[in-house]
């Protein structure tokens, strides 16, 4: 560290609360952060491209199910906080934390264009002394070899002017348990003095504590770790309920059982097929890179092609209850599918399998109509276009029991299963979401 960087102010100022944390991207990560990063005693501002999300924030409104009003109203009502769209309000901030979207491109490869035009914009007002960390999930390299260069544009130098570590964001949405707050942070920097830095800033906000790596790109390279092990332990059940299907085994009862074992096996649940921001998509950052090294990673392939596969599975699963019980096929079939978000309990439709299992029973004739206490209306961004604008029936349409089969995607918690098994005559659940129900049971087919 060279006169260009005033370490010790900064972390004075970080300890004291006296520095300023801006989060830039204010969606499902920034958000939380920027509270906990208040709520520590910080002022923070947040900054965001999407001018709608500020004028929310200012007027005290949550645009995240998961986060209340009162929440957002006590950060509006704060001094120490601010939400802007004006780029050149970062040049004010000691630390900023890049929380944008990095999803793929349509041909399923890294689209770091988010992240890009961020460091773009921030390179422009960028001055020494501030520490800039990146959240955003990414393939290992991202941070020195993307980040880096288009920030030292400005002219300053990082590790000598700026401080630049990643940080990869753990957040699970709607967990009631573990929030930003209390689960462990890892941190990796581009040099100690970043890592550092960046630990004693995560400190004040998380009771879970920091994790200090290597590198940068060995926080990075933890993030995918996580996710891709989820992704693949996800397709093995996936493909177990498959085979034990055809066996007579049901794949539920199995996992319940095995997860009695105290040691060495941790449960995960087939489903529908993957979903969310995380799983479908962090994978493919790491099999991308993998080609630069000439290396292939056939297992992480392998579970996405599995995973891929259970849209099309389940439906068949559908059409063969269909025709078993009622000689019907699926075209002209009044299908009723519960639940559109990604998971249960949460507002978030990104690369949800319902999305895609709409588009596979439409192709396929089916008359879908869909109920959703959080998706009232279906807003997709470049996938599904088609979709867009239709809208949840009411839950008093799904009592009234005019569809041939409901289709179960998302298990939300507010949903009475018994009443929902009552009034349909066929019942495909992907998620066991019914499993506490007794009556009528052989109206339900799991699939
Ligand atoms: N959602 C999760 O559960 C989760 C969990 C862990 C990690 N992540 C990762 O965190 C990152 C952010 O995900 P998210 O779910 O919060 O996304 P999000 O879409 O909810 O929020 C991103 C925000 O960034 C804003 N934005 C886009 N471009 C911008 C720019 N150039 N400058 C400023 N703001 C900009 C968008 O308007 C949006 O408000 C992604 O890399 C994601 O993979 C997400």
């Amino acid at each position: 560290m060279t006169e260009g960087f005033d370490m010790q102010a900064l972390t004075r100022r970080i300890d004291e609360r006296k520095a300023t944390v801006a989060v830039i991207g204010l969606g499902y990560v920034g958000l939380p952060l920027v509270l906990a990063f208040h709520d520590a005693g910080f002022a923070v501002l947040g900054f965001d491209t999407d001018p709608e999300k500020v004028r929310k924030l200012d007027a005290g409104e949550s645009y995240i199910r998961h986060i209340g009003s009162d929440e957002i109203g006590r950060l509006a009502a704060s001094r120490r906080f601010e939400a802007t769209t004006d780029p050149a309000r970062l040049g004010g901030a000691d630390a900023i934390l890049i929380c944008v979207p990095t999803p793929l491109t349509r041909y399923r490869e890294p689209d770091l264009s988010y992240v890009e035009g961020t460091a773009r914009a921030l390179a422009e007002h960028l001055r020494a002394g501030q520490i800039v960390i990146l959240e955003s999930t990414t393939y290992p390299g991202t941070t020195d070899e993307v980040l880096k260069p288009i920030l030292e544009s400005s002219g300053l130098v990082c590790g000598r002017d700026v401080l630049v570590a990643y940080s990869p964001e753990r957040e699970d949405p709607g967990n009631a348990v573990y929030n930003t707050t209390r689960i462990p942070k890892v941190v990796g920097g581009d040099g100690e003095a970043a890592r550092d830095v960046a630990c004693r800033l995560y400190d004040a906000i998380t009771s879970g504590g920091t994790v200090q790596v290597s590198s940068a790109a060995t926080a990075e390279a933890v993030k995918l770790t996580e996710n891709i092990f989820r992704a693949v332990n996800i397709a093995l059940v996936n493909e177990l309920k498959v085979v034990y299907d055809k066996m007579g085994i049901d794949v539920w009862e199995v996992i319940d059982a095995a997860k009695t074992k105290p040691f060495g096996f941790m449960p995960f649940y087939p489903g529908p097929g993957l979903g969310g921001h995380c799983i479908p998509i962090d994978p493919f950052y790491l099999t991308w890179k993998a080609r630069e090294f000439e290396t292939p990673t056939r297992f992480v392939e392998l579970a996405g092609e599995i995973n891929s596969a259970m849209p099309a599975h389940v439906v068949q699963r559908l059409a063969e209850a269909l025709n078993d019980r009622f000689a019907k096929g699926l075209k002209g079939a009044k299908v009723l599918m519960m639940g559109m978000a990604y998971k249960k309990d949460v507002d978030d439709i990104r690369e949800s399998p319902a999305l895609k299992l709409m588009a596979l029973l439409g192709e396929r004739g089916a008359e879908v109509s869909y109920y959703d206490p959080f998706i009232p209306v279906i807003r997709t961004g470049r996938e599904h276009a088609e979709l867009s604008g239709r809208h949840s029936v009411a839950w008093d349409e799904v009592l009234a029991g005019r569809h041939d089969a409901a289709f179960i995607v998302t298990d939300h918690s507010a949903v009475d299963y018994a009443a929902l098994v009552a009034a349909s005559p066929l019942v495909v659940d992907t998620r066991n979401a019914t499993r506490a129900v007794t009556k009528h049971r052989e109206r339900i087919v799991r699939a």
